[in-house]
Formats: C-alpha cells, sequence, structure tokens
C-alpha cells in the first residue's frame, strides 16, 4: 500500500512562552518534530511533506537533518491546521494512495496504531484517531456512534453536553490523497477561532455519503505538546515506555525509573545499565556491555564485553572496541579505544586513536587544544602511558612503548621506549624535620601574641 504522511508542523505555540518553535523543544533528547517523522518513517511511505511556518526555516532545517527524503512546504500566514493541510496539495494531490496526517506536536503515536487507521480504511472514507481523555481540556471531541464518527467538534465551538464528552480527537487522519485534498478544499473558517479545522472534513466527507470511523488509542500515545508541562509529561511518557521496550529484549536496567533514553538509543540484548544513567542522542551498545551507575553518553558506540563507569561522561565520536574499560571520572571524546584498552581512573582522552591493549594511566590527559586549532594523540598498541601524563598533540607514542609518570610529553616516542619528560628529583636529609621544628616555632610566638 503506497501512504503519503503529511506532518503539520509549522503552529506558533504561544502556551510553550518560548522564543523556540514548539516542535523543536526536545523530548527524549530529540526534536518533537522528529518523533513524528520517525513514526512517519516507520511505516516506509513514499513520501513525507512537513509543513513549516512558525520558525519556518529552522523547523525545515530540523526536518532535514532527520532525512534529506522529507519535503517542506510552508504555510505562511497559519490559517488552521486544514489551511497546512491544503498548502501540501500541489506536493501530493495527485498521489495514488493513502495520506495519513501527523501533528509535529504529537510524539507519542505508535507505527502499529497509524496501521490500524490503514486497515481500518477498508470501512471508512475518513478515518480520524481518537481517545478517551481522563482530562479532556482543549482537545476537539469526538461524537461518534460506536465505530461511526458523526461529528468533531473544537473545545472553542463546544456546547457544554459536547463538552463533557470524553471521547477526544488526537488530530491524526487518514484518507485516500485525492479524496483528502478535495474535501480539505470546501473547508471553510466560520468558528470560534476564524480557522480553517482539519477536523471539519468528517462532516464534509458524510456530506458526500462518504462514512468517518474512529479507530481508539491510549492516551498517552495522543498527549498534545502545548504546554511545558506538557512537555514534561511527553518526556515522562516516552522514557516509560522505552524503559518497559529495553527491559522485554533483554537489557537488564537494575533501577529503571532512573535511566534516559533518546529516541534514537540503540541497546543490545544481555547489556547491563546500572542506576541514573542518561543517553544523549546518537549512542548504540552492544550486546553485553555494562555501563555503571551516573554515567553520561552521547553520540557513541560501545562494543560488546565494554565495561563504562560509574561516572564516566562519553561524548560524541567515542568508539569502544570489545573488550574496553572506562573507569570513573574518565571523559572520551572524539577518540577510538581499540580492543582491550583500560582508561582506569580520572582521565581526559580527547581526539585520540588508542591501539589495543593500551593501558592509560590515573590522571592522564590529551592536552588536544592549543587555544586555537585541536591536534590529534595518537597511542600504538600495548603501550603503558604512567599515570598524570600530559600528551601535549600533536604527538605519536608508538606501539610497547612507556612514559613516566607525570610527565608531559611533548615528542613522539618511538616504539619501546620509555619516554621521562619531568624533572629530576633531589632528596635533602633531615631537611622536613628542620622545616617542621622552624613552623611549629614560629606558630608557638604568634600564639603569645607577638
Ligand atoms: C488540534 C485539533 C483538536 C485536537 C488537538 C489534538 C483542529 C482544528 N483541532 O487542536 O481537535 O484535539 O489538535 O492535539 O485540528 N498547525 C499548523 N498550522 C496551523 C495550525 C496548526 O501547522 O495553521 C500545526 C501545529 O504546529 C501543530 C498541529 O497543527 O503541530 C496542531 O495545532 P494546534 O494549534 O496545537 O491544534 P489544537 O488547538 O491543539
Ligand atoms: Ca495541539
Amino acid at each position: 500500500m503506497q501512504v503519503s504522511v503529511i506532518v503539520l508542523a509549522a503552529g506558533q505555540g504561544t502556551r510553550m512562552n518560548s522564543d523556540l518553535p514548539k516542535v523543536l523543544h526536545l523530548v527524549a533528547s530529540a526534536p518533537l518534530l522528529h518523533h513524528a517523522l520517525n513514526t512517519a518513517q516507520s511505516l516506509d511511505p513514499s513520501r513525507i511533506v512537513t509543513v513549516t511556518g512558525h520558525g519556518g526555516e529552522a523547523v525545515a532545517a530540523s526536518a532535514l537533518a532527520f532525512s534529506e527524503a522529507v519535503e517542506t512546504v510552508v504555510q505562511d500566514p497559519q490559517l488552521g491546521t486544514a489551511h497546512a493541510v491544503a498548502q501540501a496539495a500541489p506536493l501530493l494531490a495527485d498521489t495514488e494512495g493513502e495520506a495519513i496526517v501527523l501533528y509535529a506536536d504529537t510524539p507519542l503515536i505508535r507505527e502499529d496504531t497509524l496501521r490500524a487507521m490503514l486497515a481500518a480504511r477498508a470501512r471508512h472514507g475518513v478515518v480520524v484517531l481518537g481517545f478517551h481523555a481522563k482530562d479532556p481540556g482543549r482537545y476537539g471531541r469526538l461524537i461518534a456512534e460506536g465505530e461511526t464518527l458523526l461529528k468533531i467538534t473544537e473545545w472553542k465551538d463546544a456546547t457544554e453536553p459536547e463538552r463533557a464528552i470524553t471521547l477526544c480527537n488526537s488530530g491524526v487522519i487518514c484518507a485516500e490523497a485525492k479524496t483528502l485534498f478535495s474535501l480539505i478544499a470546501e473547508v471553510g473558517n466560520d468558528n470560534a477561532a476564524g480557522e480553517y479545522y482539519l477536523t471539519d472534513i468528517v462532516q464534509l466527507a458524510r456530506a458526500r455519503g462518504l462514512s468517518a470511523g474512529v479507530v481508539l488509542c491510549d492516551e498517552d500515545e495522543t498527549l498534545g505538546v502545548n504546554t511545558r508541562a506538557q512537555l514534561a509529561e511527553a518526556e515522562a511518557a516516552f522514557q516509560t515506555r522505552a524503559r518497559a521496550e529495553a527491559l522485554e529484549n533483554g537489557v537488564t536496567l537494575t533501577a529503571p525509573e532512573t535511566v534516559f533514553f533518546a529516541l534514537d538509543t540503540w541497546v543490545g540484548r544481555d547489556a547491563i545499565i546500572g542506576p541514573n544513567v542518561l543517553f544523549g542522542p546518537g549512542v548504540t551498545i552492544e550486546s553485553g556491555a555494562e555501563i555503571k551507575g551516573f554515567c553520561h553518553l552521547e553520540g557513541c558506540h560501545i562494543s560488546r564485553g565494554a565495561t563504562v563507569g560509574p561516572f564516566a561522561r562519553l561524548r560524541p565520536g567515542a568508539e569502544l572496541a570489545e573488550d574496553v574499560h572506562v573507569g570513573n571520572f574518565v571523559e572520551i571524546k572524539n577518540a577510538i579505544l581499540e580492543e582491550g584498552v583500560k582508561v582506569g581512573h580520572l582521565t581526559y582522552i580527547g581526539d585520540a586513536d588508542v591501539g589495543e591493549h593500551s593501558n592509560i594511566g590515573a590522571g592522564t590527559i590529551t592536552c588536544n587544544y592549543d587555544g586555537v586549532m585541536k591536534h590529534r594523540t595518537t597511542i600504538g598498541k600495548r603501550a603503558f602511558i604512567g599515570s598524570d601524563t600530559m600528551l601535549v598533540a600533536p604527538v605519536t607514542v608508538g606501539d610497547d612503548a612507556m612514559t613516566g609518570s607525570g610527565s608531559v610529553i611533548t615528542e613522539d616516542v618511538p616504539a619501546e621506549a620509555v619516554a621521562i619528560g619531568r624533572s629530576r628529583q633531589i632528596n635533602k636529609p633531615g631537611l622536613a624535620t628542620r622545616m617542621f621544628e622552624k613552623l611549629k616555632a614560629i606558630k608557638a610566638s604568634k600564639a603569645k601574641g607577638h
């Protein structure tokens, strides 16, 4: 079945009280818009069109960042949801197959739900996704008899008895593309908001003798984000779902309610995630890796058998091969750690390549930034970097080489060599005792008030 998806993302989002367009606010480290596009993409659609308006350039750029296959059209001015869909007509009005309208401010719709809507199209000309709301607030109300939908009334236009209805409109609508655009063309704006309501196509379809139907889903799928409070609710709902999915997929979460996933986090079976771990965007974790408590991970890949943390920070471009160990208070950025590398404690590795089975001593720092440019550090295989080594990049340490503790390494170290870059130690016999006596005498004379 050929499907096109239209994602509405032009609205201003006044109630967010923000300079940022509403659909660019983040849930699970991804803009709301990307959640809708991700759901759209799960249907393997032939086209995805995003309608932008308020903050249009930034929204269009974000859509393209999600996928270059996403098309964008501008809605200016923004005259309502039907008017928004109409802007996609020049791109889609002649396409064969189904059209689904999604709202970019509704991030939690499931693929299965959309498939149920497509299936319901066999029984109805227009299919609307509805839900029973605990607190129906300002949602549009569905006036239905069983699965048959008679009308959608917007909150602003609803009578008191209609406002008492708890069956609400999610905003997701599905119809044949050609039918959708011809219905949209008939929508007027004679209502309380003076807007062109997408919801009016239900009555217009019925006037043509087409039936309209409602497919139901859980309320937590249809949560529309209009306020910061709802943004926080959407985050919580996403995390609840992501934790349940991880557990289902065979991931151990010691304290699931303290782990925060991103929209694109991928964790393999038999991975173990400790408490208070946060996943930013772009993290993949292979089977059997272990992330101990209090780690912050972003844009990194962790291979099978690796252990990370507690209290580690992996930043974009951190690549950990199999059986790598990264311990507490270690930060890794834009660096490749080959198989079996150990970075146990208190270390910064940035812009570096570390060869297999090398050991990085506590307190080591790759000095990668000269104040203007970034430089790379290359460490060979089986190297031993002594504790508190400063590796002033660009610099290379060869295979099987060593650096002495406390060294500042500014020149390349050949393979199998030991590099020591620190001042020589001098011992002065008896001096400590003489110093202590002198200092104690000074303290005592001060106490007498001199
Ligand atoms: C809409 C529905 C309401 C439903 C609710 C679910 C209509 C008329 N009302 O109301 O029945 O219960 O969603 O969340 O459809 N947008 C545009 N251009 C516009 C206006 C809106 O692109 O001119 C986009 C917004 O960016 C947003 C979506 O459409 O992603 C919904 O708009 P919003 O103004 O939030 O609609 P609601 O009043 O919540
Ligand atoms: Ca809304």
